[in-house]
């Protein structure tokens, strides 16, 4: 198995780090990562955020494991050249259209949820998030001078039938492996681009008679998702509103740094990364949560090195090492990250 490793900026060293020491130990000589520039730091080297190095790099291993990118001393450069743009350059150019980001409470963390017991008791969900359309990507987009010569910045909303009904497909299969419950979230109410989605959700729920589908609009989801989680089991969603929801859902169950990600192509190869950022609040001092990238290295396992059993191991380990008390900073606790990746390797054996 060969893995590109792209660590990036702020935090991303540090989690991935502890990823990889899980990784090796679970999967043990068969692992093999070669590490790659990305983000600031790759721009800071190469002058690009994405070199084509790296992305022929992640054109020739199994799969990525991707830190994160950003970083504020990159704030102020033309939007091409912004870290941001090298996970965006991957999703388009790598067609990972299917992102999956499960948000599941480990009861041990109950208490570390700004949600009531009997609210947030329960809930496990999947979040699946379109990844290579919509404002993300439509164009024409830019700023300009309107006719009174006002600055305006305008973006464009789009999907196309075929990109609705694919990851919609996804959305449906990924829902037969689990309770069958799919919720479709749009805002077909005033978007053009949300009626069409739920028009081809529809149509491609007659291939699925045996999954219960709901639709939901985008505000009230937001609200449901605080009020009472635990109705939801596969949602589907555009991929403004899925990041938008992924990071909300990440805080009902107790932290951003938990919530893993796989962002698939047609062919399952994959990139695997936390929904976080580079926390540049907190990088550099040992404090970031790892087991968000420490579970994207188990969704690796699972997704595209179709190893379940290894998936499983990691995931009962990061509950086991819950369980015994381990705690990073954002979860009440003052571990840091390495002690937290020492946990998860303790609790492996
Ligand atoms: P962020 O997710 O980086 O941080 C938000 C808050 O959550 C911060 O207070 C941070 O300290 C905390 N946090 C995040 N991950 C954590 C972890 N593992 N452990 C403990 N605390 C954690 O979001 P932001 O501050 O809005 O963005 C910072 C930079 O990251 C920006 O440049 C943004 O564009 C970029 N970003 C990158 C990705 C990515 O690489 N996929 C995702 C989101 C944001
Ligand atoms: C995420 C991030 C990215 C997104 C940014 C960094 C481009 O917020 O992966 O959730 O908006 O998709
Ligand atoms: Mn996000």
């Amino acid at each position: 198995m060969r893995i590109a490793l792209l660590a990036g900026d702020g935090i991303g060293p540090e989690i991935t780090a502890e990823a990889v020491k899980i990784l090796k130990a679970v999967v043990g000589q068969e692992i093999e990562f070669d590490e790659a520039l990305i983000g600031g730091a790759a721009w800071k080297v190469t002058g690009s955020p994405l070199p084509e190095e790296t992305l022929k790099l992640c054109r020739s291993t199994d799969a990525i494991l991707f830190g994160s990118v950003g970083d504020p001393e990159c704030d102020h450069l033309e939007r091409a050249l912004r870290p941001e743009q090298a996970i965006l350059g991957l999703r388009r150019e790598l067609d990972l259209f299917a992102n999956l980001r499960p948000a599941r409470l480990f009861p041990e963390l109950q208490a570390e949820s700004p949600l009531k017991e009997n609210r947030i008791s329960g809930t496990d969900l999947m979040i699946v998030r379109e990844l290579t359309g919509d404002v993300y990507f439509g164009t024409p987009r830019g700023q300009r001078k309107d006719d009174q010569n006002r600055r305006e910045g305008f973006d464009t909303m789009r999907y196309n039938e075929d990109e609705v009904r694919r990851i919609a497909r996804i959305g449906f299969e990924t829902a037969r492996t689990r309770s069958s419950n799919l919720c479709s979230i749009d805002k077909s109410n005033v978007l053009e681009t949300s009626q069409l989605w739920r028009t081809i959700v529809l149509e491609v729920a007659q291939e699925y008679p045996d999954v219960a589908l709901s639709h939901m609009y985008v505000d009230n989801a937001a609200m449901q998702l605080v009020r009472a989680p635990d109705q939801f089991d596969v949602i589907i969603t555009g991929n403004l509103f899925g990041d938008i929801l992924s990071d909300l859902a990440s805080a009902c169950v107790g932290s951003i740094g938990l919530l893993p990600s796989a962002s698939l192509n047609s062919e399952n190869k994959g990139l695997y990364e936390p929904i976080h950022g580079s926390a540049p609040d907190i990088a550099g001092q040992g404090k970031a949560n790892p087991l968000g990238t420490i579970l994207s290295g188990a969704m690796m396992l699972r997704y595209t090195l179709k190893r379940e059993d290894d998936a499983a191991r990691i995931e009962k380990a990061v509950a086991t090492a819950l369980e015994k008390g381990a705690r990073t900073a954002d979860l009440g606790g003052n571990m840091s990250t390495s002690e937290m990746g020492n946990a998860v390797l303790a609790a492996l054996n």
